[in-house]
Order: structure tokens, then sequence, then C-alpha cells
């Protein structure tokens, strides 16, 4: 295989993750953006990206001359491949945003050339692909053109698109073939290639819906576990309910948590919504999986409040301990992540002693967010509540005696995350603190104003 020239437009979480990715496959990648701190970072080898093991890629593979970063848009003219991952935001008619994926085909037609293969990574409704292939880049050039739907998650990312299966679907067979014969050659994965760039597109949107809805799922059976009157632990039945074989494959309902955030599952079932809407249909089940998993912060709120309250403790007296911020375990990404309302319900009941500790996350990303975090030992020290909202590795090494050594005697633990085992909820009980998790038995005033 000759050194293949790819160009990726939009070097934020996917593009870098995907160019400093090809770059170690060996490719020759020129990350294309608008942000110029951004690819001055870059362009020095350093990854401002808070994602596992992705700093040390970049820094490795500029290094080998293999990746390098431009604000230039027209790189893209040396280019075999141009891969586009700008950001596709939620509109504010819940709809899918597509200024900057405009702005990105734009800003490169005048320098695409014939036989160039342009992929789109971006999400986006069907019909995109197509139409930024007829409006703004086919007039230019006869390029190739196709979707492949990026479904690498946060926290896992490389490990993730170096094996995944990439979908394409290209605006003709000639855009298909060639490229799925490049996701073939470069990074050496299944490739399943569909009959349209339409289809590609739906297959993303079909992933996401699938996860917020297993996810949903995952929640109500949380609420309800809590709600019943026995004492039942939803993560043991999750367990026996995903060892049922149907069809193909096991029953697999996923981790009910402190809530969904991050840049995907937040919008993406929305897309879906709104391509019902402009083609005649209501659908129902988005608005239903994000009311439920936009609802947990609030649960895990009344949880908290109610427990401090149950003690006597005033919310102005309160010291409450929060691990974690990102939306994700082990990602230092904070878009749109549901400790972010939690945060503000204990703002708004008057708490004003909370700590927040998430060493995933970089001191200026904090605050960003209005916030300026601690370390777990300092958040600890004399607290009420610990809400464990990440299950970072990070905080795996908090154990029984760190608690006992810190945190006020009978003080909550509050599990949105981190999934303790039974013996360790047992040393937990033991050294009187009082374990609750989401779906792991509530307490049974908790259960009831969530009926009220
Ligand atoms: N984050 C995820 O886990 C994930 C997973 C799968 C798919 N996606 C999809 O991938 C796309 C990108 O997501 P992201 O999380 O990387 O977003 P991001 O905001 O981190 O990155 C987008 C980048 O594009 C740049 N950009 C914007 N307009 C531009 C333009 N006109 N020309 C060049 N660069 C431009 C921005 O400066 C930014 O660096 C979205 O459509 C998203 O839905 C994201």
């Amino acid at each position: 295989m000759g050194m293949k020239n790819v160009a990726v437009v939009g070097f934020g979480y996917i593009g870098s993750v995907i160019g400093a990715v090809l770059a170690s496959r060996g490719c020759r990648v020129r990350g294309v953006d608008l942000n110029a701190q951004l690819v001055a970072d870059i362009s020095a080898g350093r990854c401002p990206l808070p994602e596992p093991g992705l700093a040390e890629l970049v820094e490795t593979q500029v290094a080998a001359g293999r990746l390098s970063a431009t604000t230039d848009m027209a790189a893209v003219a040396g280019a075999d491949m141009i891969v586009i991952t700008v950001g596709t935001p939620l509109s504010d008619s819940f709809d899918a945003d597509l200024g900057h994926i405009r702005a990105a085909c734009g800003a490169i037609a005048p320098h695409v050339h014939d036989g160039q293969v342009i992929v789109i990574k971006s999400t986006v409704p069907p019909g995109v692909t197509r139409l930024m292939a007829d409006e703004i880049l086919r007039p230019q050039a006869r390029v190739l053109m196709a979707f492949s739907p990026e479904r690498l998650a946060e926290g896992n990312a490389i490990a993730e698109f170096n094996r995944l299966p990439i979908v394409v679907g290209g605006i003709d067979a000639a855009s298909t073939a060639a490229a799925g014969a490049f996701w073939r050659e470069v990074m050496g994965v299944e490739v399943i290639e569909v009959t349209s760039p339409e289809a590609a597109e739906l297959v993303k949107l079909a992933d996401n819906q699938w996860i917020d809805l297993n996810i949903a799922l995952a929640h109500e059976l949380a609420l309800l576990a809590d709600a019943l009157p026995w004492p039942i632990d939803v993560l043991e039945v999750i367990r026996g309910a995903n060892s049922l074989k149907k069809g193909q494959h096991y029953v697999n309902i996923l981790t009910p948590s402190n809530g969904v955030g991050g840049y995907c599952l937040t919008k993406d079932p929305w897309f879906i919504d709104a391509l019902g809407k402009r083609h005649g249909l209501e659908l129902k089940l988005s608005a239903a999986g994000r009311s439920v998993n936009d609802a947990m912060p609030a649960y895990v709120f009344d949880q908290v409040d109610l427990f401090l309250k149950a003690r006597g403790t005033a919310p102005a007296d309160a010291r409450i301990a929060v691990l974690g911020y990102s939306f994700k375990t082990n990602s230092g990404d904070c878009r749109f992540t549901p400790v972010a309302p939690f945060l503000s319900a204990l703002t708004a009941a008057g708490y004003a002693g909370v700590a927040v500790c998430d060493p995933t996350v970089s001191a200026t990303e904090a605050a960003q967010h209005g916030l300026s975090l601690t370390g777990w030992q300092e958040a600890l020290d004399g607290a009420d509540a610990v809400v464990i909202m990440a299950g970072h590795d990070a905080f795996r090494p908090i154990d029984v005696a760190a608690f006992k050594s810190r945190l006020a005697p009978g003080a909550l633990i509050y599990d949105g995350r981190i999934y303790y085992d039974h013996d360790t909820i047992a040393a937990l009980e033991a050294a009187g603190f009082v374990y609750r998790g989401v779906g792991r038995s509530a307490l049974p005033e908790a259960a009831q104003r969530q009926h009220a």
C-alpha cells in the first residue's frame, strides 16, 4: 500500500482520534480546523482533548512526521481522502444544525479535484451527504462521496476506532467502492457496504436511538426497583435478564446511572424525531427516552436531599462531596454532563458546602463550567454525603478505610456510577455509612416523593 494522504476536516474529539489513528496506521494526515489554538497545539504535538491515550498518540505521530495540522482549507488539495468530522449541534428547533457542515464543505470546495474521496463522518440526518455533494462539492469536481457513521465511544475511543466495523454508503457505486476500499486497506476492519448514503446516515441515528432507549429502560427498571417494597438490586435483575438469548443475540440491557450526557445521545434521538416530523410522522420514542434519561440528575438530587433532611442536616450546614463531573466514566468530556443539572439543583435548594472532584477534567475546563475542583481527600473531609457521579479508575483506590477516615459518621454514600459490589457495600454499612445506588434500594421517603 502506498502512503495515503488524508485530510481530516474538523479536528475536535472525533477528528483528532480518527486523524491520530490513521497516522499510526501509516497515512500522512493533515488535521484542518478553524480553531487556531487547537491547530497550534496539535502542530506542537500536544493534544488538549481529554481522551485516554490520545495525547501520547498525537505526540508520537507528530514526532514521526505523519500528523500535522493547519487552519488552511487549501490543505485538502493534497489529500487522496478527505474525512469531514465537524460538529452537528442541536438547533433551537431540536433538529440538526447543519451550519458547520455546510461551512466546511463550502470552504473545501474550491480546493477539491476529480477522483478525491470525501467521507462525511459527522452525524447528520439522511439526505445531507447527497445534498452536500449535489449543491456544494460535485459542481466543483467529480469527487467520490460517501457517508460513514462514526460510532466510537469516548473513554475508549482509540481502541474502538481500531476495531469497530465501518459502514459505508456512497452517492453512487463508485463512491461506495472507493470509500470501502480505503477503510478496508487502512483500518483492516470489516466494512459493511449499504446501497445509499441515506441508509448509512440512518444507521448512526439508529445506533444512538437504541443506546438512549436501552438506557432509559435501565433507568425505569432502576426507579421501579427503588420504589418497590422489597430490597431489589437492579444490577442483579439486569444481569439475570441479560442471560436470555433472543434471536441471534442476548438481551443486553445497559446500566442505569445518574443520567445521560455528552454530545451525541443528548441530540441524536431528536434528529430522528425531527426527521419523522419533516416526513409527516409523529414518532414517540425519542421524546420518551430523552425525558426518562434527563430526569435522572433530579432523581439523584432527591435521594441526597431526602437523606440529609431525614438526618436533620440543613442545606446550609451540609457538606457534600461530588466525585466526578465529566459526562462519562474515564472521559474528561464535560459537554452536557448530567452532573451540571445535579449541582444546579443542590444550589437552588441552598446547599452551599459542595466540593467537586474530577481528576479527568482540567482546571481550565472546570473554570469554563464555573467550578473550582478539589482533590478527593479534601472533598471527602467531613462530608455528610458523597455522591459518586463517574466511575473513573482514579476513584477506585478510595476504599472503605479512606471513607472511614474522612467522612462524617453515618454519612450517605450515593452510588450514581461506580457500582460497588455487595462485599464493599456490606463493608461500608458495617462502617456505619448508608449506601444507596440508582436502583439499588432507595430510601422509602424518596420512593414516596417520586409518587407524590
Ligand atoms: N464525540 C463523540 O463521541 C462522537 C461520536 C460519534 C460521532 N460524533 C459526531 O462527530 C461530529 C464531531 O463531533 P466532535 O465531538 O468531534 O465535535 P467537536 O466540537 O469536538 O469537533 C468539531 C471540530 O470541528 C471544527 N470546525 C467547526 N467548523 C469547522 C469548519 N467550517 N471547518 C473546519 N473545522 C471546523 C471545530 O473547531 C471543532 O474543533 C459530530 O457530528 C458528532 O455528532 C461524535
